[in-house]
């Protein structure tokens, strides 16, 4: 039978039957790579796996056994992947080159390795580097067994006889099938070597982690198209300029994908960072117009941190708006209800909204700060610096209630600011923080009006 070609998009992932020179899905050009689809596993001789009818079974009568999981010893990770590590699942994290994917990994080996066994197979490193890195982070231990090698079989194979509780490979773009003729890093290598690797979770019981690097201009295969195949998808971010690093899952078949673990990279590894409230908050400007602090939840932790805005006048025929950490069309809109219905004239100014500290404030509360914030910039008054807000606007100007107001306040009270702001709807049986007041308005008007 003849070898079935696909193509693949490294940038988004998306599938077609032919070559092009722009994904259809993403818009990307000049992603498209081809994929060989691998011959039916009933071709491949001793790889094949013994034909068994299967038969439908009642959902009661499934045996499922119980879900295994161990901590890590980073308190961060543990959150992420829903309370710990899952026994016999695949864990991909991904992240830009040198954004400390290696560092997590070798830094989770030293709790690990007090009760399990561990393999760390590294293709891009030499064993003498990694020594050194692990002296660097404090991991001395005989249960870490390490590997440099590149070659799939090989490395399956010493997994198979070692039998190692965890396996580590780091990256999976060095990583190779010789059984492929594919080279090293493109889709066709990335996804044998994934599929070879999550059978030897499945088969064998080991918990496996992937590193995988995420390249912008696609040229290498990046993990969108492994995606669908692992179990957990944990992306590593960060910005150069900064030195703290959010880590948040994208896929997770075993916890929820709403929680961030924060960690600052210090000259010893990966530092948690259990407040990151304090740290986002850290070198805010006092008494500097166009500046106003949200509260937002990430996953079941809320989070503080700073809006920023600025309206400037405008030199283009039409204004500029621009969103950095803030989706950019809800910021195009809620600039429409500031002129609207907050009686700010932005007609003639280029409108800026930026999120300190990398964070993408993704939610409706965070719709009022970026409010007063452009509305203290147009005016060129500060806020009190002591005040936070919370609210989501609607189109009327109005404001609306948010979910899990109770504890965005005793985080705003942690932090020491002295007032809050909040929609005067759906405050019903609220927990309020003794010391904190809490100002109640109806709308971004009331808001503008009362603080500015
Ligand atoms: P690394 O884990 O090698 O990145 P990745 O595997 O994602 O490519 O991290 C490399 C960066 O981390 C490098 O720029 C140096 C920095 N670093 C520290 O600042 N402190 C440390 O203790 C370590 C080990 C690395
Ligand atoms: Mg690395």
């Amino acid at each position: 039978m003849k070898a079935k070609t696909t193509f693949y998009c490294t940038a988004c992932g998306n599938e077609t039957p032919r070559w092009q020179g722009r994904c259809p899905a993403c818009g990307a050009w000049n992603t498209m790579e081809e994929h060989v689809e691998a011959p039916a596993p009933a071709a491949r001789g001793k790889t094949a796996r013994p034909q068994e009818v299967r038969r439908p079974k009642p959902l009661s009568e499934v045996d499922c056994g119980s879900e295994v999981r161990f901590p890590t010893g980073l308190g961060e990770l543990d959150r992420v992947l829903g309370g710990g590590a899952v026994q016999d699942s695949l864990v991909l994290v991904a992240g830009a080159p040198g954004i400390g994917k290696s560092t997590l990994l070798l830094q989770i080996c030293s709790e690990l390795c007090r009760t399990l066994k561990v393999l760390y197979v590294s293709g891009e490193e030499s064993a003498g580097q990694i020594k050194l890195r692990a002296q660097r982070l404090g991991v001395s231990t005989d249960n870490l067994l390490l590997l440099c090698e590149t070659d799939l079989s090989q490395i399956v194979a010493a997994a198979e006889e070692l039998r190692p509780d965890v396996f580590i490979a780091d990256s999976i773009q060095t990583l190779y099938d010789p059984e492929n003729a594919a080279s090293p890093g493109s889709v066709t290598q990335v996804k044998a070597c994934t599929l070879r690797l999550m059978q030897l979770a499945k088969g064998s019981g080991i918990t496996v982690f992937v590193v995988g690097h995420v390249n912008k201009d696609g040229a290498i295969a990046g993990p969108k198209v492994l995606e669908h195949m692992v179990d957990c998808v944990l992306y590593f971010e960060g910005e150069s300029a900064h030195n703290y690093r959010i880590l948040r899952a994208a896929k997770n078949r075993f916890g929820s994908t709403n929680e961030i673990g924060v960690f600052e990279m210090a000259d010893r590894g990966l530092r948690e960072v259990p407040n990151p409230s304090e740290l986002l908050l850290s070198g805010r400007p006092t008494h500097a117009p166009g500046t106003c602090v949200a509260c937002a939840m990430e996953g079941s932790r809320p989070v503080l941190a700073e809006v920023q805005a600025l309206v400037a006048r405008t030199t283009f025929n039409v204004p500029r708006r621009m969103a950095d950490g803030f989706d950019f069309n809800r910021a195009v809109l809620l600039m429409a209800v500031l002129e609207k219905r907050g009686g700010v004239n932005l007609s003639g100014s280029d409108v800026y909204i930026n999120v300190i500290g990398g964070l993408q404030l993704n939610e409706p509360a965070a719709d009022l700060p970026v409010i007063l914030a452009a509305a203290s910039s147009f005016r060129d008054k500060p806020l009190d610096s002591s005040v936070a807000a919370i609210g989501e606007v609607g189109l009327t100007g109005e404001l609306r209630a948010v979910s899990s107001l109770s504890q965005r306040l005793s985080e705003v009270h942690r932090l020491g600011f002295r007032c809050c702001v909040i929609p005067r709807q759906g405050a019903a049986n609220l927990e309020v923080p003794s010391g904190l007041e809490i100002l109640r308005v109806r709308n971004i008007r009331e808001a503008i009006e009362t603080l500015l």
